[in-house]
């Protein structure tokens, strides 16, 4: 949810700074594309200069091609995603303040914007926009007027606001200085030589450099093309360990296909492999990537709570069948907002599991924050390298699904399966729920799981054809039971954030108890059927429904596993994934309707990779 970076080079002025910072909004558009900007320290010593337009960055560079920017020291750029104010080019960042002398991009929301702007218009500031942000720029404009340097000004508006941001600054006055601030909201450092980095996410500058190095909460940063100073809120020095990015510069890009999306879902099979790559060490035993949690606490846990949102939340519903039946141990499942505010039983013997993409979801944070405060261990399953949740949780295990860059989660959602079951089977060794003959079959299933997943994409043409013919479809209905349902739900969220067309999932089983008021003649529903070879009458009982929504004239697109005559017997359109045992076919049976989806919005002509009013990492609550 917006998407922000900043450069300084080498101290001569020359086009890298603006080249760095439109190659960097490019990488982060998916972060939000309502506007677009650049500010840079060029060569008028009294004005920054600055090109702005609201829609997508492909209307600044047109911008930016008709009127040339200067060559320049130090630049910053954004790409929004409106929270205050319509998407117009006067609220797109950058925003100027003291005369134009100085621009600032922000990404979070500053709740007590309205007190700040009443102050400075009683000083006699004027405001040209609606946003939250601006207030930021005046407010640092009056102590960098009142002698302070970029950094102490920027650290004295930190101290003011409240709610979540990461700001930005460049000023004509230091023309070889980046400053930064962060709380609530991510910033990363990139560490160059003779040049330096700030970005959302560090696909902002892998491209460049993939040294990198985390800021804390309530940190400023302040960058030269040769030093990087980090700094708390009391302005003392922070040392920081840069650390080593595992993406490369070619995982952030389309790689011949002709979306983000389309690649992101060819890649699932290396997503999963290389989430379940070394894993498990000599003894058996999970390797968790970061931080340590005590055995004996993993032993004593009676709970697990699942916090996430959208389908990082589908990947936790789909991860509960599984964790109880390995475990025993009880798992919920809560959306992270609902989480905080339902006063949920949490204390010492829970564990939450919190799940996510980007490890920058606030409403997810916020669960995790209020997890620890009542005394809960938290693991974090997150793709991000050193994004809050990694940092804040008491361990990460990585899903290493690489960059997502398209809006809509893919590969991210069979890793997050992937890593989810790892846990369970590792807590279900660790407390002894299964002999290590069982782990060991646990282990092997899904380690065979990549190729399965891989010719589940190169069967896919059937489901490409029917998607193509449905382009004027209204409603679609998604039904599954067991398994089946979290991935109803998930092709039910593809389609309406892609395709913007009514979709609902249901379990197959609450069908009767409502939803079937919705079948009309010819009203595709998908089902998706669990194998012959599952747990007794779970296969029987998805086919009845079948049955059921089929008497009353709808038209069944049903994805079951190959050989499954009878599932083809009531089916109008039959999509076959191969067999595997019932807990591992989410991480089949969810690909034909990603590529549904995707297949069914391009062909109504819509940009699959950034749906309308979408943002990839939601990071206001
Ligand atoms: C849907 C989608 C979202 C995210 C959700 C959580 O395609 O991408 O529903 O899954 O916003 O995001 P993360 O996983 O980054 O916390």
């Amino acid at each position: 949810m917006c998407g922000i970076v900043g450069y300084v080079g080498s101290g001569e002025p020359d086009s890298r700074p603006e080249r760095v910072i439109m190659g960097g909004l490019a990488r982060l558009e998916y972060r939000g594309y309502d506007s677009a900007g650049i500010a840079l320290v060029g060569n008028d010593p009294d004005r920054v200069a600055i090109a702005k337009r609201a829609g997508k960055l492909e209307r600044l560079s047109t911008a930016i091609a008709e009127h040339p920017l200067p060559p320049s020291t130090a630049a910053i750029g954004h790409t929004r995603w409106a929270t205050h104010g319509a998407p117009t080019d006067a609220n797109a960042h950058p925003h100027l303040a003291a005369g134009g002398r100085l621009a600032l991009i922000h990404n979070g929301i500053i709740e007590n914007h309205h007190r700040l702007r009443d102050e400075l218009m009683a000083q006699g500031v004027d405001f040209l926009s609606d946003t939250d942000t601006e207030v930021a720029a005046h407010l640092l404009a009056t102590y960098v007027d009142q002698g302070l340097g970029l950094a102490d000004a920027m650290r004295a508006v930190a101290t003011r606001l409240e709610g979540a941001f990461t700001l930005l600054a460049v000023d004509v006055r230091e023309p070889r200085t980046v400053v930064g601030a962060r709380r609530n909201s991510p910033l990363v450092v990139g560490l160059g030589d003779g040049e330096n980095f700030l970005g959302s996410d560090v696909v902002a500058f892998i491209e460049h450099t993939r040294t990198a190095l985390e800021l804390g909460q309530d940190e400023v940063v302040e960058i030269t093309p040769t030093s990087v100073v980090v700094t708390d809120a009391s302005g003392a020095v922070v040392e920081r360990e840069p650390y080593h990015v595992d993406w490369d510069a070619a995982a952030a890009e389309k790689g011949g296909f002709a979306t983000f999306m389309d690649k992101e879902i060819h890649d699932q099979p290396t997503a999963v492999a290389d989430t379940l790559r070394g894993r498990v060490d000599e003894n058996g035993r999970l390797r968790l990537d970061e931080g340590l949690i005590d055995e004996y606490v993993l032993k004593s846990i009676d709970k697990i709570i699942v916090v996430a949102c959208g389908t990082a939340s589908y990947a936790g519903l789909v991860a509960r069948y599984a964790i109880e039946h390995w475990t025993r141990i009880p798992v919920e499942v809560d959306l992270a907002h609902e989480f905080r505010y339902r006063d949920p039983v949490v204390n010492i013997k829970t564990l939450v599991v919190a799940i996510s993409q980007s490890g920058e979801t606030m409403d997810t944070i916020m669960a995790v924050r209020h997890a620890q405060q009542q005394g809960a261990t938290v693991i974090g399953i997150v793709n991000t390298q050193g994004s809050t949740i990694a940092r804040e949780a008491d361990a990460v295990l990585y899903t290493r699904a690489g960059p997502e860059i398209a809006v809509a989660s893919t590969k991210a959602f069979l890793a997050q399966i992937t890593a989810s079951y790892l846990l369970g089977i590792f807590l279900a060794e660790l407390r002894g729920n299964k002999f290590p003959d069982e782990i060991a079959a646990l282990l092997s299933e899904l380690d065979a799981m990549p190729a399965k997943i891989q010719r589940v994409l190169d069967t896919a043409e059937p489901i490409r054809v029917v998607a193509r013919s449905m382009a004027d479809e209204h409603t679609v209905l998604f039904l599954g039971r067991h398994v089946g349902f979290p991935v109803a739900l998930e092709g039910a969220l593809k389609l309406k954030e892609l395709a913007y067309i009514h979709a609902e999932g249901f379990a197959a089983g609450e069908l009767k108890h409502g939803p079937i008021a919705l079948v009309e003649q010819d009203k595709p529903v998908f089902v998706i059927v669990p194998s012959p070879h599952g747990p007794e009458s779970l296969h029987a009982k998805v086919l009845s429904n079948v049955q059921e929504v089929r008497a009353r004239g709808a038209r069944t697109l049903v994805i079951a596993v190959e050989g499954d005559e009878e599932a083809a017997r009531h089916a109008d359109e039959i999509f076959y994934v191969p067999d595997a045992p019932v807990l591992m076919t989410p991480l089949l049976s969810v690909i034909p309707l990603q590529i549904f989806a995707h297949e069914l919005a391009s062909a109504k002509g819509f940009d699959v990779d950034q749906p309308r009013n979408l943002a990839k990492s939601v990071t206001v609550e």
